[in-house]
């Protein structure tokens, strides 16, 4: 793992239009950036053609309609306009923490294998960065963070905890006991970042978010993504939910206009198409079971996952099974960046993608898909 990371050494997945003209292929499926295959909402999209007459306007600079929206979105009473922050991507928001709350002087604490956005920000403030142990011992929370060693690398001059839940890229969860738990014990003067970039997967899947923990403490922000279930990666907006002090300090490091008025748009018809939603988790379910399913009959390890993709475990270098689904026309997502050679990250795609992967990856294996 390289430990002074900057945004040129950042590796996104593969582009489908390059891996057609390397491999010289017709058709490729994408399954290596975690984003919705089924697109955004229908609703959301027709804001692209009514924007056209006023694209030479200066957006809202306050995001005062998607914070509405938000507030209705996730109705809770302590959730005011005043406790939302929006990003230009949820990464924005990560970064206005480092800009906020970090310094030469301060520490940062995450795991290791953690998403690699937490180590660009701190290393764009010099901010000494600590990383915690994963729980490897194959238990239930294989992967997980070891919160008990996180702990451990806290010092006084901890200012800022990075803690996605799901984490990308293992797609391990901490249950909210156990976060509640872990934050009751911290000094008030560290920032806990809670990063649900993911969180829509694992409440379909029975767990629970941690925004009421903003009531409880006042020194932990919530991070969202639109780029995930809501298919908005494109053109970039996340949000943060946390006290009224703390989402000021983090406006006054950002851009008067730092989040582009299509998006702001494209976000507030999503939240409101419940449907879009539904439909979505739905397939996501059906394909995790089918995927998990297969994977079994395939004999291979892979990371119990409460988010959109399954990292797998190939037990060995994974350049040529990467190499080889390549020219098969599927893209997944190698993790030597994560200092995980041994692991793929697939994203789960419609069923169609889903069943393309496994017979690819089954005749690679030399093994028949029944
Ligand atoms: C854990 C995690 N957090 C945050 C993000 C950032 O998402 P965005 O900036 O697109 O909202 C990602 C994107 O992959 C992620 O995996």
């Amino acid at each position: 793992m390289i430990n002074k990371i900057s945004t040129n050494n950042y590796k996104p997945g593969l582009d489908i239009d390059f891996v057609k003209k390397k491999y010289n292929l017709k058709k490729v499926i994408k399954l290596a950036s975690n984003e919705n295959p089924l697109g955004p909402s229908k609703s959301a999209l027709k804001i692209l053609e009514k924007s056209k007459d006023n694209i030479n306007r200066y957006p809202d600079g306050r995001c005062d309609d998607l914070k509405k929206e938000i507030t209705r979105f996730i109705s809770k009473s302590f959730i005011k306009p005043d406790n939302i922050v929006i990003g230009n991507g949820s990464s924005e928001i990560l970064e206005l923490v480092a800009k906020a709350f970090l310094s030469d002087k301060s520490e940062v604490v995450f795991s290791k294998h953690s998403f690699i956005v937490y180590k660009l920000v701190s290393n764009f403030m010099n901010a000494k960065i600590r990383e915690s142990k994963l729980i490897t011992n194959k238990s239930k929370n294989f992967m997980s963070s070891d919160l008990d060693d996180m702990k451990r690398k806290i010092t006084q001059k901890t200012r800022v905890i990075f803690l996605a839940n799901p984490a990308n890229p293992t797609g391990a969860l901490l249950s909210y006991e156990a976060i509640d738990k872990f934050i009751s014990t911290l000094s008030k003067r560290i920032i806990i970042v809670i990063d649900e970039a993911y969180i829509e997967y694992a409440c379909m899947l029975g767990h629970k978010s941690c925004i009421d923990l903003i009531q409880k403490y006042k020194n932990i922000i919530i991070t969202r993504s639109f780029s995930k279930i809501y298919a908005l990666a494109g053109v970039r907006i996340g949000y943060g939910l946390a006290s009224k002090e703390i989402v000021s300090k983090l406006n006054n490091k950002r851009q008067p206009f730092n989040v582009n008025q299509i998006a702001q748009q494209m976000a507030i018809k999503s939240l409101d198409d419940k449907k879009f939603l539904i439909n979505s988790l739905n397939d996501y379910v059906m394909c995790r079971e089918y995927l998990t399913k297969e994977l079994d009959k395939l004999d291979l390890q892979y990371i119990d996952s409460y988010a959109n993709f399954i990292t797998i475990n190939f037990g060995r270098s994974t350049r040529t099974v990467f190499n080889q689904l390549l020219r098969s026309g599927i893209i997944l997502r190698p993790l030597d960046n994560y200092n995980l050679s041994s692991y793929l990250r697939l994203t789960i795609g419609t069923l169609k993608e889903c069943r393309a992967f496994i017979t690819s990856l089954s005749e690679i294996l030399g093994k028949t898909n029944v």
